[in-house]
């Protein structure tokens, strides 16, 4: 399961998990368990509805923490005001329909709505209905009232509901809802108001509707920056070519398959974007010429005559301005020379060089060794790491060298 955090980045936070009555309140057992493994401390607080769906028992035996329902009966009568002041972020998950009415008009009948009172400013919401009462505008309004306040809300995601219907309305898998809780958790949020364009993935050039040129690239980098751009504040968009992964929570995605098409959405979006990442793998080359039927197998020898691809960072570096160019390079030799050399000839403010061809780090591995060079002269090593940690560390360069 790939999920889009720095690995380490849980350790230590506190969650307050509010289970509401819906059926999907079966899923947040498996993200209790999974941010509990990451290494967060989650509390959680259950209302009486949820407690016919799920028993307490499964959230107390993944969490190994106390699962709390009652106002009166928990020991102590301010346990409303502990739990919210004690925690980094409260997560709601379901948010059934009544959760949200009753918090966007100050209705605190239970531990779980009073305690959502005290601090509405760590309310990460996550509401599952069917896709009528989802719809309805009561909710709707309800869902601005607390918009428009500042909370924060995971928008249900479309498909079948457990009510049978089809539609807008279900609870996100547990990876979106673990991207949501690291961006809402993440500090500092120096790309707040920023618009980040981010390239991912594998171009591909096709020779005959059967058979195309493309490299190996997963996408997974680039992913991983769209996330941690997310998590920075930024505002995210994709453009892929060939993904072997899933996109990030929160991010727009455009597919742009060829290098061709993939110039034509980076120009076409440069104009919107403070910050460009040039993190796909774009074919240099293509073939001279499409066949449109199948080419056939004969007995002499066979040459694909190929031309090149314009070099897209190349030409957004001659016409960027003042706006913010990352380039990636991929070498199998001469890293830093190259990545020295690119930086240069591409006139973009930051390279970063990764080692390609190895089984640890470069296209398919989920880790990747890496260097940074930028036009103000500083050059940074990192050593091996998960894909994710490496792009909070770009993030974390460009951020200090070049936005503060
Ligand atoms: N790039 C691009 N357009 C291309 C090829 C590459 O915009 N047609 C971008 C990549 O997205 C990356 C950077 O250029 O950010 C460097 O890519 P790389 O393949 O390492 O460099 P090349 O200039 O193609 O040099 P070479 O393949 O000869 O090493």
């Amino acid at each position: 399961m790939v999920v889009y955090h720095p690995s380490s980045f849980f350790q230590g936070k506190k969650i307050l998990l509010g289970v509401t009555g819906g059926i999907a309140a079966v899923k947040v057992v498996s993200l209790a368990r999974y941010l509990t493994e990451k290494g967060a401390r989650v509390t959680t607080c259950m209302t009486r509805h949820a407690l016919r769906i799920v028993g307490r028992t499964s959230f107390e035996a993944v969490t190994g923490e106390r699962v709390y329902i009652d106002s009166f009966a928990e020991g102590a009568s301010l346990a409303h005001i502990t739990l919210a002041r004690s925690h980094d972020l409260i997560l709601i998950a379901p948010a059934t329909a009544n959760i949200i009415g009753k918090m966007a008009h100050g209705i605190a009948d239970d531990l779980l709505s009073t305690l959502l009172l005290v601090e509405p400013q760590k309310v990460l919401l996550a509401p599952a209905m069917n896709v009528s009462m989802w719809r309805n505008p009561v909710v709707q309004e309800n869902v601005k009232i607390l918009v428009e306040r500042g909370v924060r809300i995971i928008p249900p995601s479309s498909g079948k509901l457990a009510c049978g219907e089809e539609g807008e309305g279900r609870l996100p898998e547990v990876e979106e809802l673990v991207e949501a809780a690291f961006q809402a958790l993440h500090t500092p949020r120096d790309l707040a108001g920023k618009k980040i364009l981010v390239t991912a993935g594998a171009t591909r050039e096709w020779v005959d509707p059967s058979r195309f040129i493309s490299n190996p690239s997963s996408g997974l980098m680039g992913c991983a920056l769209a996330s941690v751009c997310r998590a920075w504040g930024g505002e995210v968009k994709l453009i892929t070519g060939n993904l072997s992964v899933r996109v990030p929570f929160g991010v727009v995605q455009e597919v742009a398959e060829t290098a061709l098409a993939m110039r034509e959405a980076v120009f076409r979006s440069f104009g919107w974007c403070d910050v460009l990442i040039m993190c796909a793998a774009v074919s240099d080359f293509r073939p001279a010429s499409f066949s449109p039927s199948k080419i056939k197998r004969g007995e002499s020898a066979f040459t694909l005559s190929l031309v090149p691809n314009p070099d897209i960072l190349k030409e957004i570096g001659e016409k960027k301005g003042t706006k913010i160019v990352v380039g990636f390079c991929a070498e199998t030799e001469n890293v830093l020379e190259e990545a020295w050399r690119k930086l240069r000839a591409k006139n973009v403010d930051m390279m970063v060089a990764n080692l390609v061809g190895q089984e640890e780090t470069g296209f398919t591995a989920p880790t990747n060794k890496v260097w940074i060079v930028d036009r103000k002269g500083n050059e940074v090593v990192l050593p091996l790491l998960p894909k994710v940690d490496v792009a909070e560390r770009i993030v974390s360069h460009l951020v200090s060298h070049f936005l503060s």
